[in-house]
């Protein structure tokens, strides 16, 4: 082979290596939050907020459960996939990955989480605080593997998602006493947006700038909640889906705020309120048979450690449902979120 096309396919390759590199316009997604995006940081800690047992992931890659919340991918995952990136987020504990991975996405959720540290503490889970000590470890990381300078270009260009919330609320102040004796609900919301906002401009500081805060689902439409409206024939309670829309509608007012003050950052409101929504309510027209329970169990209390492989009910075709256990949607489900908040919120990406 002559010198000159020995040169050209070793120009072609450096191209090739630099263009794949560099091009992506979201290089890496980086992830917050509770059950809803936790991608097995749970497995390792002393909680019963787990998953990593069967019949979880049991339409996973493999059939493998990994800590997912789910009967296979999440939300995230399929987000992740979306721009291009890995099919899957891994999370940050899990020891099988190491920073080679964690450059293109990175899961700190955990299971249980949610903005007030007294609701990561019910079920002993890492609290938000923690998420963004672990991002910075990350940070250090990242920067000895690509470079300062590479580095800070992805920490700058990636997708930072926050989804958490519903914790604070089902988890928290509606189920053991302290806060609700403190905070009227509506303070609670306010204490709660406090701590949003200043997580989010100290992920600003650390050089984020596209963001995506997912706001909560119609809480009173997990099969959970239903289950205990049985006098309202076990239909979503309205109290829970009020609570929502109303704590929802303060996450956009900061929105708004933070993206008037903060220069150069963009954030998108996820609206995984309406999605879930409108499946729950017309679930034929998505393809769903059932959207009132879950499939693992009898679907209506069922979650962690009471949704495993010794329960006789627990459906054979999870694409029937909506949920997968009381508590999570299903692969199925997760993507129709992750589809929509990608096509009506994240396209500014
Ligand atoms: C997780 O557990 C494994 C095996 O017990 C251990 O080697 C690893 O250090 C643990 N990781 C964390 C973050 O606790
Ligand atoms: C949560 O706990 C951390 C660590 O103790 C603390 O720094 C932070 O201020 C707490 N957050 C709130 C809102 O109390
Ligand atoms: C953020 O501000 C820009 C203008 O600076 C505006 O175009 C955009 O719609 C705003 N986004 C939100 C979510 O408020």
């Amino acid at each position: 082979m002559s010198l000159i096309s020995l040169t050209w396919i070793f120009c072609a390759q450096i191209f090739l290596h630099y263009s794949l590199e560099i091009s992506a316009e979201v290089p890496a997604l980086i992830v917050f939050g509770d059950s809803s995006v936790d991608a097995g940081n749970n497995n390792n800690l002393s909680t019963i907020a787990k998953s990593n047992f069967e019949p979880y992931g049991r339409d996973f890659q493999g059939g493998r459960p990994t800590g997912r919340f789910s009967n296979g991918r999440i939300p995230t995952d399929f987000i992740s996939e979306t721009f291009g990136l890995k099919p899957v987020v891994p999370a940050y504990l899990d020891s099988a990955y190491s920073i080679k991975d964690f450059a293109t996405g990175v899961c700190f959720a955990s299971a249980g989480s949610g903005y007030d540290n007294a609701t990561s503490n019910v079920l002993s889970v890492i609290p938000l605080w923690k998420q963004l000590e672990y991002f910075k470890e990350y940070q250090a990381k990242l920067r000895a593997y690509l470079g300062k300078s590479k580095a800070n270009t992805v920490l700058h260009e990636a997708l930072y998602v926050m989804s958490l919330g519903t914790n604070d609320f089902l988890e928290n102040y509606y189920t053991i006493p302290g806060r609700s004796s403190q905070f009227t609900i509506e303070e609670y919301q306010n204490f709660l947006v406090g701590i949003s906002e200043h997580f989010i401009r100290s992920l600003y500081i650390l050089g984020a700038r596209k963001l995506d805060l997912t706001g909560v689902p119609p809480m009173g439409c997990l099969p959970l909640e239903r289950a205990t409206n049985i006098m309202a024939g076990s239909s979503c309670r309205e109290e829970y889906n009020r609570i929502s829309r109303d704590f929802n509608g303060k996450l956009q007012v900061l929105i708004e705020k933070l993206n008037r003050t903060l220069p150069r950052m963009r954030i998108a409101y996820g609206n995984a309120y309406e999605t879930v929504l409108q499946v729950v309510q017309r679930p034929l027209s998505y393809g769903f048979e059932n959207a009132g329970a879950g499939c693992c169990a009898t679907g209506m209390f069922e979650m962690g450690y009471m949704c495993n492989q010794r329960n006789p009910f627990t459906c054979t075709d999870a694409t029937k449902y909506v949920f997968w256990d009381a508590f999570h949607p299903t692969e199925k489900m997760n993507k129709i979120i992750a589809d929509h908040i990608v096509n009506n919120n994240l396209m500014v990406f």
